[in-house]
């Protein structure tokens, strides 16, 4: 699958002296793309993944469920030994990293945000409008608003929220005829208003590549933010101090599927061998 910007780091360019330990967390699924590419930048760290599928999807929730599960997941990976949190869900990142923040004032956070800025800056005049594909919590969020109003200028931009997707994709899969002809139903109209770029607003899409651009055609450029966040989680690690336990290595955590994470990690070329069991204790009881 190709998808802009996302060039590729040379393995190994990352000057890390030690090996830092990266926390990783999203609602389920979708945060493999971007340990994907926190791997690629950081082929030495030790990356902690804690994949929440129980508790997916985030997008349909208020912004104080997903407050309670960020902090609780922080929570976890901090004690298993994480120095730097990334917050790899649009819908965490835009409903929750600013508590996150406020509760860790000395820990680093990375999030990840829809792609507009990119999108809209490399725009060509004959250019078609721009589709954003992402949640109804992101695209509801103030974050995102403040985003659009910075970047959009003025552009025409085709906002899609893709009610159901999230979920489809933790209970049946990316490949299942569900998802699909979900995936089908929300990509219609920025096929009909003619988008010639997608951004990718939720993590879980890009593991849908393929099947977008079935449907927009393979013309269409989709926006994936995840080397970014791969690239600042890189800069971010330099300042850490050595870790005294474990070495590199992948380990993930969930409290949905094994065998689905699995299979996920296998197409996005994560070597994760096995996946242990994320406590899954609700918000209230926390
Ligand atoms: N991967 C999450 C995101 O980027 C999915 C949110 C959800 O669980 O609905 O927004």
């Amino acid at each position: 699958m190709e998808i802009t910007p996302g060039t590729a780091a040379a393995p190994g360019s990352a000057a890390v002296d030690a090996a830092p330990c990266i926390g990783v967390f999203d609602s389920g699924l979708g945060g493999l793309t971007v340990l994907a590419a926190l791997r690629r930048r950081l082929p030495h760290a030790r990356l902690l993944y804690a994949a929440d599928s129980a508790f997916a999807p985030y997008g349909e929730r208020d912004a104080a469920y997903v407050q309670e599960r960020s902090r609780l997941l922080t929570r976890f990976l901090l004690a298993q030994g994480a120095q730097l949190i990334v917050v790899a869900c649009n819908t965490a990142t835009a409903l929750a990293i600013a508590e996150l923040r406020a509760e860790w004032p000395g820990l680093p956070f990375v999030g990840i945000e829809p792609a507009i800025k990119p999108a809209l800056a490399a725009r060509a005049e004959a250019d078609g409008p721009v589709g954003v594909l992402a949640t109804s919590a992101t695209l509801a969020s103030g974050r995102f608003r403040a985003l659009l109003a910075q970047h959009g200028g003025g552009a025409r931009v085709v906002l899609q929220a893709c009610p159901g997707l999230v979920e489809a994709i933790e209970t049946r899969g990316p490949q299942a005829p569900r998802t699909l002809e979900l995936l089908r139903r929300f990509c219609l109209p920025l096929r009909d208003a003619g988008c010639t770029r997608v951004v990718l607003g939720c993590t879980h899409y890009p593991l849908l590549a393929d099947a977008i651009r079935d449907v927009l055609g393979d013309a269409v450029r989709l926006l994936d933010p995840a080397d970014a966040v791969a690239a600042q989680a890189e800069r971010l690690a330099r300042a850490l101090p050595p870790q005294a336990r474990g070495g590199a290595g992948l380990q993930a955590w969930s409290n949905g599927e094994a065998a689905l994470l699995l299979r996920v990690a296998a197409a996005c070329a994560l070597p994760i061998e096995g996946v242990l069991a994320l406590p899954q204790e609700s918000p209230e009881a926390a």
